[in-house]
């Protein structure tokens, strides 16, 4: 049980230099924490919405004053002094206040503050690891790490576009740690860093994400490079690390086609195409391989990938319990890619991830491209028992404050990685 005595909240700046939503809660027994919201630049069309001032003279309309006045005004009002037994019903109190279906009053962005303020501030009180106060949330303990798929190379809109698709990432498959993972990515890294400077004399130019962004002369030479990048750094791709790719394919369909190498291609060609990937490189994981509107094919994606990879929907599931439903109905694919920000608060994400857990599915909890230097992400992955964790690139402290919080839950806790599948 805890008794809000206020919350507050500030304009922060994140990795990309934009504004953003820091707020803090207060607790009657004095129990006082923050919390930072991130931000989407590939976003779905489904997501709630981020609520930006618009006036262009300041930071080209990113501005993020009336999300934090909301917060100080509005949403303190409605908490203060009020008793709430569970983040359920603080959540609940926040999307009554808000009353619009995707946030839009008060924005997502304030809302989702408050929300992780109020658990983390839940934690302090009940003097437990913010992992534990997660747990709490879905009524479960934590039992494993997440493995880690961490940015190697960008492209899409993340890096201006000069390859169609968003990132490769390594994913330490046979790592036992996660240090034993994070110095085998490394190495990968520095391998893939070396090679781009070889192969294309690019110094080591980097994405939003912190991955590699040389200019690649097609898409595929990005999956090529990175096994060779991981064959020099002393690795067997397949068995030692593996590949998850992040297609993020909404943002080059239009008119039922996809834009890919010059070439427009339908959803049948488009499903093709991954799925000789996999013949050729060792994928593991394949996200947003069609768009988000493309609801009619993803069902032959995932018969197409079968059990060699996973059929990962971001921008086409949101995080959003309606969708994610209707893509369970139609057996349209095997895996969420979980933003708690696509849909805002703590506690409609943990029934995006009941949903997922009960149709068999695996979760990969992730970041955003604008993120900023709070590590609670780590947290969550471990609370709800990710199976996959996505922060972005070994490189930049926005990313490495979750890696970092993952090796301190890791020396604290003892709890082993999850196997891949
Ligand atoms: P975003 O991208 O944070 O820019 O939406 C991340 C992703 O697509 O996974
Ligand atoms: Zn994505």
């Amino acid at each position: 049980m805890a008794v809000v005595e206020r919350v507050w909240s500030r304009e922060i700046l994140d990795s990309r230099g934009r504004p953003t939503v820091w707020a803090s809660c207060e607790l009657r027994g004095g129990a006082i924490a923050a919390a930072s919201v991130p931000s989407g630049a590939s976003t779905g069309r489904a997501e709630a919405i981020e609520l930006r001032d618009g006036d262009s003279k300041r930071y080209g309309g990113l501005g993020c004053r009336q999300a934090v006045a909301n917060v100080n005004g509005p949403i303190c009002d409605a908490l203060q002094g009020n008793t709430f037994e569970t983040q359920q019903q603080l959540d609940a109190a926040l999307l009554a206040l808000d009353g619009t279906p995707n946030k839009s009053r008060l924005g997502a962005n304030a809302i989702l503050a408050v929300s992780l303020a109020f658990a983390r501030a839940s934690a302090v009180e009940n003097r437990v690891p913010l992992y534990r106060q997660f747990a709490t949330i879905i009524g479960d303990e934590p039992r494993t790490l997440p493995r880690m798929t961490i940015n190697l190379f960008s492209g899409g809109k993340h890096a201006g576009g000069q390859v169609c698709i968003q990132d490769v990432l390594v994913v330490p498959a046979a790592a036992k740690t996660i240090d034993e993972g994070l110095a085998a990515t490394y190495a990968v890294y520095q391998a893939a860093a070396k090679l781009t400077q070889q192969k294309y004399g690019a110094r080591a130019l980097k994405a939003d994400e912190g991955g590699l962004a040389p200019p690649f002369p097609s898409t595929e030479s990005m999956l090529v490079d990175a096994v060779a990048a991981m064959r020099q750094a002393g690795f067997e791709p397949g068995r030692d690390v593996a590949i998850a790719v992040d297609v993020a394919s909404s943002h080059f369909f239009e008119s039922g086609r996809y834009t890919f190498d010059g070439q427009a291609l339908d959803s049948h060609a488009m499903i093709g195409l991954v799925s000789g990937w996999l013949e050729k490189y060792p994928i593991v994981s394949l996200e947003d391989a069609l768009s988000e509107d493309d609801w009619s094919n993803w069902p032959a994606l995932k018969t197409s990938l079968g059990t060699k990879a996973l059929t990962l929907g971001d921008d086409f599931l949101c995080t959003n319990p309606a969708r994610i439903r209707r893509a369970i109905d139609a057996g349209a694919a095997n895996a969420l890619l979980l933003k708690v920000n696509h849909i805002g608060t703590l506690s409609e994400a943990a029934e995006a991830l009941r949903l997922a857990r009960s149709a068999g599915w695996r979760v990969t909890v992730s970041a955003r491209s604008g993120e900023t230097e709070d590590d609670w992400l780590a947290d969550l992955a471990v609370g709800w028992n990710a199976d996959q964790i996505k922060v972005g690139s070994i490189t930049q402290s926005e990313r490495l404050a979750k890696y970092n919080r993952l090796l301190a839950i890791e020396a604290e806790t003892g709890l082993p990685v999850i196997a891949w599948p």
